[in-house]
């Protein structure tokens, strides 16, 4: 496999907090690359910088070969990179398909904010990916009306609508019911994999990374100290002590 994104010696400081302090990362075309580590690691802060919310003091980072170091949000989005957020941006007193629509009308440069709910082809493209994550039932639904899981999902239909070939979800089963999270990961992965698109997740939950990830990459301290399958990084003892066990108690 080859990478589709490749971060190299990123730095990034908060007065004394370094919250990336080199990192370096290829993400593999078409692999799910899970992230862990405890709270502070500096997981958000890599998924911030690689979708142009925070700039890196130092270091690069390339997709498809090209520098995208420092360019806002939406220049990356247009580039194929989506995320989503730990908590859904989702617009509370729309609908589920409205917020799908709205997605779908910003990427196209569309920021009237009405124009977009009365558009038949947002609509139309909105419903169909509703359908791919099986939440077409829910899409006249107010997105305040819908549980965790289903928020969560349309959070990241709107994302999957950008049509992205990289995804990064931060969080994507937290306040998930433990019940839920197995199903709504196996939905969301299979929608990226029909996609074709390459994923990044955070996820605190070993099971999920055991279960879905294809690497598993441990962030400590702004750094990067366990690359590899989950069956070898979770077998690691070090890596039990200092990120399994925090989670364990967190
Ligand atoms: N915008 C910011 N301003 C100040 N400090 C920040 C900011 N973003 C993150 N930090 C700090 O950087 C460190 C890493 O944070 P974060 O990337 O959110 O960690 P994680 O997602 O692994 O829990 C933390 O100490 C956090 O408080
Ligand atoms: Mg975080």
């Amino acid at each position: 496999m080859t990478a589709l994104l490749e971060a190299r010696g990123l730095h990034l400081a908060f007065g004394g907090v370094r919250a990336a302090d080199g990192i370096d990362l290829d993400v593999l075309r078409g692999e799910f690359l899970a992230i862990i580590g405890p709270n502070g690691a500096g997981k958000t802060t890599f998924i911030n910088m690689t979708t142009g919310y925070l700039r890196p003091q130092a270091g690069s980072i390339a997709y498809e070969g090209e520098a995208i170091t420092g360019l806002n949000p939406r220049a990356i989005v247009r580039r194929g990179i989506a995320r989503s957020f730990q908590l859904p941006q989702l617009f509370t007193e729309h609908t589920v398909e409205q917020n799908v629509a709205l997605a779908l009308a910003a990427r196209d440069g569309a920021w009237s904010p009405l124009a977009p709910l009365l558009r038949m082809r947002w609509r139309d493209e909105a419903r169909a990916t509703l359908d791919r994550f099986g939440l077409l039932d829910l899409a006249g639904a107010r997105a305040d009306a819908l549980n965790e899981g289903a928020r969560k999902l349309a959070d990241i239909a709107m994302a999957v609508a950008l049509k992205p070939r990289l995804l990064l979800m931060d969080e994507p089963t937290s306040g998930v019911a433990a019940s839920e999270k197995m199903a709504i990961v196996e939905t969301l992965l299979r929608v990226l994999r029909d996609a074709d698109v390459t994923a990044v997740f955070v996820e605190h939950d070993m099971d999920v990374v055991e279960r879905f990830a294809d690497r598993v990459a441990v962030w400590s301290q702004g750094r990067i100290v366990a690359l590899g399958p989950p069956a070898e990084v979770l077998a690691d003892p070090a890596v039990q002590r200092e990120v399994i066990g925090i989670e364990r108690h967190a």
